[in-house]
C-alpha cells in the first residue's frame, strides 16, 4: 500500500501513541482489501455509541487517555438511553454509568453530541462525490445513495481510528468503478396512488434489501419529488434486510439520474420486479403480533426529522394516549429543540406522548417496562424487532400507529 510520508511518520509514532494504534489499524484493514493508498475523508459518525460490553468502552477511554483528538468532525450515533431523560426511560444504574463513560470519553476526544442515527437531518451533512466514513446502516445507505458521498460500510472501532487520524483506506464504495449498479429493479404494477402513500417507502426499501442481499440494485420508478424522511425510511428498511451500502433510485440518486449512467453504460445484466402483491406481503410479513394488543407504540427510527414530530403533533391535536399503551417518539436534540422552541413539544407531551432524544428503541430497558407488543411505522425496527427485544409487533402507517395510541388497539387499514 502506499503511504504518505505524513502517514509514515504516523506509523513510526511521532503524532502520538493513539494515532500510531488507529492508523495501524486502518492500513491492516485497506492491505486486506488490496487498497492502494490512503485517502482523507471531511467526517466521521461513529457508531460505536451503544454500551454492549466492556471492549467497547475500554478502547474509547484508552483513546482518550492516550490523548488522542479527532482529526474530523465526529458525530455520534444514539447511545443506548437518553443521556438526559434516563429516569424516565427508567434507565437501570449501571447502564446509565456505562453509557455515560462513553458519553466521556467521546466528549473529551472531540466528538459532536449528536446521539442520533440521522445525522443527515441534522447538520451533519455531506457533499455530493466527499470522501466520508460513516457507521450506522441507514446513515450509509442515505450518504451513498441519497447524497451521493461515499463511504463504505464502516465497521464499529474502526470508526473511532478513522475520526482519530481522518482517514481510511480507499476501496469499496470510495471507488467510482466499486459503484456500479449490478441489477435492476422495476416496479410493475405499483401505482402513482401507492407512491404517494408515504407508507410504502419502509416496504419498497425492505424488498429492494432483500432482492439485492450484498449486490448493488438500480431501482426504476421513484418518484423524482419523494421526501427526505420516506427516503430515510427507505434506507433504514434496505439496510436492514440487505447487507446494503449503496442503492440507485435512478431519477434521485445524484450519480444515477439515467439508467445508463447507474450501470455506467453497460446493460443490466439482472432485472427483478416488485409486485404490489410483495409489497402487501411484506407487511404482512414484517407483523409477527396476534391480536389487537400494542403496548408500546414506537416512532422514530431512525429518530424522527422535525417535520414529522410536525406532522405527529398535528395527529395528536386535541386528542390524548389510550391509559393502555405508552407512546414514544425517537428524535435528535437539534429536533427536540426545534419542537420546544415551536411549541410543537409542549402540545405532543400534553397529548402524552414520550419524546426521547440520544436512544435507540431497540435497546430499551426492557425489564422495567412490561411490554409484550409493539406497534411502529418502521420496518427496521419491525425487521430487528422480535430478534433483539422479545416483542411481537404491528408494521403501520404514522396514522395507524397515532390511531393505536389513541384508542388503545391496533387500528390499521388496508394498503391501496
Ligand atoms: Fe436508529 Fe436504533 Fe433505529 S439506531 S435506526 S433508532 S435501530
Amino acid at each position: 500500500m502506499h503511504l504518505t510520508d505524513q502517514e509514515k511518520e504516523i506509523l513510526d509514532g511521532k503524532h502520538g501513541e493513539a494515532a500510531r494504534i488507529s492508523l495501524s489499524v486502518l492500513v491492516d484493514l485497506g492491505e486486506l482489501f488490496q487498497a492502494e493508498a490512503m485517502t482523507d475523508i471531511s467526517q466521521v459518525h461513529i457508531d460505536t455509541t451503544i454500551y454492549m460490553v466492556d471492549a467497547g468502552v475500554e478502547f474509547a477511554e484508552h483513546m482518550a487517555e492516550l490523548g488522542a483528538r479527532f482529526a474530523v468532525p465526529a458525530s455520534l450515533n444514539p447511545s443506548a438511553i437518553d443521556l438526559r431523560r434516563w429516569r424516565e426511560y427508567r434507565t437501570p444504574p449501571d447502564l446509565l454509568e456505562n453509557s455515560r463513560r462513553l458519553e466521556a470519553a467521546y466528549l473529551k476526544m472531540g466528538a459532536t453530541p449528536t446521539w442520533t442515527c440521522a445525522p443527515y437531518q441534522q447538520g451533519m451533512i455531506p457533499r455530493f462525490g466527499e470522501d466520508i466514513a460513516w457507521g450506522e446502516s441507514n446513515a450509509i445507505a442515505f450518504a451513498n445513495s441519497i447524497i451521493g458521498a461515499r463511504t463504505n460500510r464502516c465497521a464499529d472501532l474502526m470508526d473511532i481510528c478513522a475520526a482519530i487520524v481522518g482517514k481510511v483506506p480507499r476501496f469499496g464504495l470510495h471507488l467510482e468503478e466499486n459503484r456500479k449498479a449490478e441489477m435492476l429493479i422495476q416496479l410493475e404494477d405499483i401505482t402513482p396512488e401507492m407512491l404517494a402513500d408515504k407508507a410504502v417507502y419502509p416496504l419498497l426499501g425492505f424488498l429492494t434489501g432483500e432482492m439485492a442481499g450484498d449486490r448493488i440494485a438500480a431501482l426504476k420508478g421513484i418518484p423524482r419529488n419523494t421526501d427526505t424522511d420516506a427516503l430515510k425510511a427507505f434506507s433504514a428498511a434496505a439496510a436492514s434486510s440487505g447487507a446494503v451500502g449503496l442503492f440507485h433510485l435512478i431519477g434521485v440518486t445524484p450519480e444515477a439520474r439515467t439508467l445508463e449512467m447507474c450501470f455506467q453504460g453497460e446493460t443490466p445484466g439482472v432485472v427483478l420486479e416488485m409486485t404490489r402483491k410483495a409489497v402487501r406481503y411484506a407487511r404482512e410479513r414484517l407483523s409477527t403480533a396476534q391480536g389487537d394488543a400494542a403496548d408500546v407504540v414506537v416512532l422514530g427510527c431512525p429518530h424522527f426529522s422535525f417535520p414529522e414530530l410536525r406532522y405527529l403533533a398535528r395527529l395528536m391535536e386535541g386528542k390524548s394516549v389510550h391509559s393502555n399503551v405508552v407512546f414514544w417518539a425517537f428524535t435528535s436534540r437539534a429536533a427536540l429543540g426545534w419542537a420546544r422552541n415551536s411549541g410543537i413539544l409542549k402540545a405532543l407531551e400534553n397529548s402524552g406522548v414520550m419524546l426521547f432524544t440520544d436512544g435507540c428503541p431497540l435497546q430499551y430497558p426492557s425489564e422495567a417496562w412490561n411490554f409484550h407488543t409493539a406497534m411502529t411505522d418502521s420496518a427496521k425496527f419491525a425487521n430487528y424487532c422480535y430478534s433483539q427485544t422479545g416483542l411481537e409487533v404491528t408494521l403501520g402507517s404514522i396514522e395507524e400507529c397515532a390511531d393505536t395510541a389513541v384508542r388503545g388497539k391496533i387500528c390499521r387499514r388496508d394498503l391501496l
